[in-house]
C-alpha cells in the first residue's frame, strides 16, 4: 500500500522529505541514499543542507546514487544532473567524493556504462532510500511510458513530453538531449524504501491516475504499487483531484 501524505505547500513537502532522510541517517550512518534531480526536489535539498550545517546530520559515512544522467552531457555541463547535483548538494555538505555515484553521460559505449553502474549498485546496494520525482507523463527515473519497460540500468529514448517539460532548463528546446541513461524499475523497486514528491498542479492530472492503483507500462509510477514500502508526499495542488 502507498502511504499518502498532502501537505500544504511545497516547503512543507520539503521539510517532511528531509525529515524522513535525517531519521534514516540517523538510524543507519551508512545509509545508501538514492537521489533525482528536476525542479521538485530542490527545495527538499535546500532543506538537507540546512540540517547539515545546523550539525542535525552527516552525510560523511553515507553513499549516494542517483537516478539518471542525459547522454551525450559532460559533467560540467550545467544542464547535466552531475552538475545539479554538485550544486544543489554535494558542494554544500560532507559527502566522501569516492562515494557519489551517478551514471555518466558522455560515454562512447553507453552498453558498458550501464553494466558498470548496474555492477556498482549490486556492489553498494541495496538503496536504503530512494527519492523519486514523477514526470507528467507518468514516468520515474527516465522510465518513459512504453509498451514495454527494461528492468536495469539502460539507455532510453526520452518521449516528447519529457523532452517539451525539461525544456526549461535550456535555452532551447532543441537543445535537450533526445536520450538518457536511467536505472530501471527493477534498481529503483530493490530500494528499501521508496520517497516519491511531487508538487505544483501540473502533477495533478497524474497522481490521479496513480491513485486509480492501476498497473500499466503506460503508466511507469503505477508498479510503485508492488512495492512494500512507498511514502508519496504531494502539495496540495498536487493533490487537487483527490
Ligand atoms: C530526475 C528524474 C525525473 C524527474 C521528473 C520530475 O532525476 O528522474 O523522473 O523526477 O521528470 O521532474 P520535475 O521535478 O522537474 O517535475
Amino acid at each position: 500500500m502507498i502511504k499518502w501524505h498532502i501537505e500544504k505547500s511545497p516547503n512543507e513537502v520539503a521539510v517532511k522529505a528531509a525529515m524522513i532522510y535525517r531519521q534514516q541517517i540517523m538510524d543507519k550512518p551508512q545509509s545508501v541514499l538514492g537521489f533525482a534531480t528536476g525542479s521538485t526536489p530542490e527545495l527538499f535539498y535546500r532543506e538537507l543542507i540546512m540540517l547539515y550545517q545546523d550539525r542535525q546530520l552527516s552525510f560523511k559515512e553515507c553513499k549516494s546514487f542517483n537516478l539518471d544522467e542525459y547522454c551525450g552531457l559532460n559533467p560540467s555541463h550545467r544542464q547535466s544532473y552531475h552538475y545539479y547535483m554538485e550544486e544543489k548538494l554535494f558542494k554544500h555538505v560532507d559527502f566522501d567524493d569516492g562515494h557519489i555515484y551517478l551514471p555518466h553521460g558522455n560515454v562512447d559505449d553507453y552498453h558498458r556504462e550501464c553494466k558498470r553502474y548496474d555492477a556498482l549498485l549490486i556492489e553498494h546496494g541495496p538503496i536504503d532510500i530512494q527519492l523519486l520525482g514523477i514526470g507528467r507523463n507518468g514516468h520515474i527515473g527516465f522510465n518513459e511510458p512504453n509498451d514495454v519497460l527494461i528492468p536495469s540500468t539502460h539507455v532510453v529514448h526520452l518521449d516528447d513530453k519529457t523532452i517539451k517539460d525539461n525544456a526549461r532548463f535550456f535555452s532551447c528546446e532543441d537543445l535537450v538531449p533526445k536520450s538518457a541513461i536511467t536505472m530501471g524499475l527493477k534498481t529503483i523497486q530493490q530500494s528499501n524504501k521508496i520517497l516519491l514528491l511531487a508538487t505544483g498542479p501540473e502533477k495533478a492530472e497524474i497522481l490521479k491516475a496513480l491513485r486509480s492503483e492501476k498497473i500499466s507500462t503506460q503508466l511507469p509510477a503505477s508498479f510503485l504499487h508492488l512495492h512494500a514500502d512507498v511514502t508519496i508526499i504531494c502539495d496540495e495542488s498536487a493533490a487537487k483531484h483527490f
